[in-house]
């Protein structure tokens, strides 16, 4: 458990408005997020569940500052993320790893070339660049590719490799970065059931310096497996925030019924 009293991830009344028909210019606006209050401790590991578009991915987007809120306010390792400078921000994402729900990994480069991606932040311009033509940390690619079951395939094409394989380079990219927190949007969603429960394991595991860990599942039981509390969104809104072992059937029932 942590040590330090810090907060990870503070969303303060957050609310995400995004425009609707941009192209038509009707001005209607969809409320993809609405008055949220969540407060993550440094060190836990909280998923994130509900429907199809009821806003898992926004609420990980704004916590990476990669969504900027309508209203209210983030802050992230203890930093507003709304005050920081380029270089502040450069910082701070080294200390954020991200896996996005398309994996968001260029699908021309080798895969060593994606998984050393993680340490771009800490690197200098030159060190990347050199990296391109001559990869810099085969060895910690080569241990991190193996940790998420994809041993030997380093120097492969990233867009040669099927979805779930591709979901676990991302998985790899994230931990050879070794940040302070994780966030990751369905990183199993393409992966064999077995699997799942392996790359979790490592997302969920314990490391010394109490890495915090967001993620949104489709599947509440690899939820209820690895982590130690549980987010309800539907429609935008928090249903429920509880400890794992609180969660109860009806509650998820009530999550995933259309509302009627
Ligand atoms: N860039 C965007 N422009 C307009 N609307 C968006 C945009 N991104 C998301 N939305 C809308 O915001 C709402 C929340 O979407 P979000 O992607 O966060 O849902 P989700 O819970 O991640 O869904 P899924 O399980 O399908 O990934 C949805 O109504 C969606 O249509
Ligand atoms: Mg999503």
């Amino acid at each position: 458990m942590p040590t330090s009293s810090a907060d990870s991830v503070r969303l303060t009344s957050v609310s995400v408005d995004f425009p609707l028909g941009k192209s038509t210019g009707s001005g209607s606006t969809v409320a993809a997020l609405v008055d949220i209050d969540v407060t993550i401790g440094v060190g836990e590991r909280v998923a994130l569940l509900g429907a199809s578009g009821a806003g898992k991915s926004t609420m990980l987007d704004v916590i990476a500052g990669l969504v900027a809120p309508t209203s209210g306010e983030v802050e992230i390792l203890g930093s507003p993320i709304s005050a920081l400078d380029t270089r502040a921000l450069r910082e701070h994402r080294a200390r954020v790893g991200v896996v996005r729900q398309a994996h968001g990994l260029p699908g021309q480069l080798r895969v060593i070339h994606n998984v050393n991606g993680g340490r771009l932040g800490f690197w200098s311009t030159w060190r990347s660049l050199t990296s391109l033509i001559r990869p810099h940390g085969r060895a910690d690619v080569a241990e991190a590719l193996e940790r998420v079951g994809l041993p030997g395939i380093a120097d492969r094409r990233t867009d040669e490799l099927s979805g779930g394989q591709q979901q676990r380079v991302a998985v790899a990219r994230a931990l050879i970065q070794d940040p302070d927190l994780i966030l990751a949007d369905e990183p199993v969603s393409a992966v064999d059931p077995t699997l799942s429960d392996d790359v979790l394991s490592l997302l969920a595991e314990p490391t010394p310096q109490h890495r915090t860990l967001v993620v949104s599942l489709h599947d509440p039981e690899l939820a209820r497996r690895h982590v130690d509390r549980v987010i309800g969104l539907r429609d935008g809104r928090l249903a429920f925030d509880v400890k794992t072992a609180d969660l109860s059937d009806v509650q998820l029932d009530r999550l995933y019924r259309s509302a009627d």
